[in-house]
């Protein structure tokens, strides 16, 4: 999709259509939306007073204006109450009214959204996230591809003194956008595609990004680093492990060390523990965690945060196998620490446990997220909409948190209540895997990774309920959702202290 900046009024707007924001109430309408009325002698007005047009979020109404315009058609999107400034509300208005707009087979839109106390910058990049992400589609291995897509689109700011603001935020948008997608694509690709290889080969991509570079390590290199937690996961699968370790440097000096650590299990069979065929079904999104972390690294030369990042991944499958770990085994993490595993499904905190251990000992960070679809549990707490955060520092927490309510990616904090952390004693290694005790999974396996962060300021992120929607959503379509990303590149934007 093209994108650009119309700085002319809506009325010359030139494009197959023109989308209009429309808060509902009985407020003021503003000018621009009076001039169009005007220009359509009325008609505007008296298609939603005839169509009893609420605003809802989302809802639509069209209009063939058949000249007199710069657009041959009109879409208006409701926008809800007006609340100021909520940058979801316009991605959400942006996403449906683009969607519709190509599925009325538009190949060109210009979106006006009135001002509601965003500034013009988080506006232009609310509305190309919006329509980048609304209009999102994965159809590389369909015979029949829809030929409609919306191939250009500008953003309507015919505010002179916003021009600058709103060129940022086309430009910011575009690319937190194409990260998101770039990470939906990842997930959606089926596990046959997406190995271990597969992710180092993207991570090498990656590295050809300026200030980026990459080091991928293979079970030899794990094994003399002493990964026994994660390559005890590995030695079930044919398909080689591959630890992959991503730096971005900023050209000036950085203010933070930070490590983003994703989950990249890219198959979950459960191992011996096999899952059930149902519970088996949805795996290959199991690294949907480390797809989160490349698409944030696709970002990061595009908008040089002066922060230094490193990213992790220690990517392997979890299949049941003759070599596969077995139940009851004992492993030993990079930091010394001796596991007994309770049950090979639990893999996912074994992989994690040694990729914070190497974090803390090779990288020496300021402070560790990691992501990862860790538990089910997480899922029966917070469902499909929310992911959870778990954390032993409060300040980045709520960093965090605040990140994801900027990026419209809901996120709720859950305790790790020392008490819990009893079930996971084993009587024969310094832990067991899986808790003795019953409930509260998501905040267990939390507990369980904390003994690996060495008390240096870490969040944890499960995701294992937002990664992959089961049903369309305001931003896109079923399938992976990229969820994480632009909550990270918004923490990321916040650490460097700009904006
Ligand atoms: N990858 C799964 C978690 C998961 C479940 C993600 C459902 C997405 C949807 C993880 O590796 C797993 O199997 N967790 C087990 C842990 C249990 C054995 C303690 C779980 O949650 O059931
Ligand atoms: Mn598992
Ligand atoms: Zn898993």
């Amino acid at each position: 999709m093209k994108l650009t900046l119309e700085t002319r009024s809506p009325v010359d707007a030139r494009a197959d259509v023109l989308i209009v924001g429309r808060h509902a109430g009985s407020a003021r309408p503003p000018a621009e939306w009076v001039a169009l009325d005007h220009k359509l002698g009325g008609r505007l007005s008296a298609m939603l007073g005839a169509e009893k047009f609420e605003a809802k979020l989302g809802q639509i109404s069209q209009l063939y204006t058949g000249g007199g315009i710069g657009a041959a058609r009109v879409l208006v999107v409701g926008l809800g109450d007006k609340k100021r400034g909520d940058a979801e509300v316009v991605r959400r208005a942006a996403s449906a009214a683009t969607r519709r707009a190509r599925d009325l087979g538009a190949s060109s839109a210009a979106v006006f959204m009135p001002a509601d106390g965003l500034d013009a910058r988080r506006r232009a990049q609310a509305i190309v996230e919006g329509a980048l992400l609304g209009t999102y589609r994965f159809d590389r291995y369909l015979k029949e591809k829809s030929s409609k897509a919306i191939a250009a689109l500008s953003v309507i700011e015919p505010d002179r003194r916003s021009h600058a603001a709103a060129r940022d935020g086309l430009r910011l948008g575009e690319v937190w956008a194409d990260a998101t997608c770039l990470t939906r694509d990842l997930v959606n690709e089926p596990a046959n595609v997406v190995t271990p290889t597969h992710l180092a080969g993207q991570a090498a991509e990656l590295a050809k990004g300026a200030g980026v570079s990459v080091k991928t390590l293979d079970r030899e290199d794990c094994a003399k680093l002493a990964m026994g937690a994660y390559l005890g996961v590995a030695k079930g699968s044919e398909e080689p492990p591959k630890f992959i370790h991503l730096t971005y440097a900023p050209r000036a000096r950085a203010r933070k060390r930070v490590v983003l650590i994703g989950k990249g299990i890219t198959f979950d069979s459960g191992g011996l523990d096999l899952k059930s065929a149902d519970g088996m079904l949805r795996m290959k999104d199991d690294m949907s965690g480390a797809a989160a972390v490349l698409g944030v690294f696709h970002a990061l030369p595009r908008f040089k945060p002066p922060v230094e990042v490193h990213g992790l991944v220690a990517a392997t499958e979890n299949m049941p196998s003759g070599t596969a770990q077995r139940p009851g085994d004992i492993v030993r993490a990079m930091n010394g620490l001796t596991i007994e595993i309770g049950n090979t499904d639990a893999e996912g905190r074994l992989t994690l446990a040694d990729a914070l251990a190497y974090a803390v000992s090779e990288i020496k960070p300021d402070e560790m997220i990691d992501l990862a679809t860790l538990t089910g549990a997480v899922v029966i707490a917070l469902g499909q909409s929310v992911s959870g955060v778990m954390a032993n520092h409060d300040g980045l927490a709520e960093r965090v948190l605040a990140a994801s309510r900027a990026a419209g990616e809901p996120m709720w904090r859950l305790p790790l209540h020392d008490e819990y952390k009893d079930g996971l004693k084993s009587d024969v290694a310094d832990l067991n895997n899986v808790s003795s005790q019953r409930g509260a999974g998501a905040i267990v396996a939390g507990l369980f990774m904390r003994d690996f962060t060495a008390g240096i300021p870490w969040a944890h992120l499960d995701i294992a309920g937002t990664a992959f929607g089961e049903r369309e959503h305001p931003l896109g379509p079923k399938g992976g959702t990229g969820v994480a990303v632009r909550t990270l590149l918004t923490y990321l934007t916040a650490l460097g202290g700009q904006r």
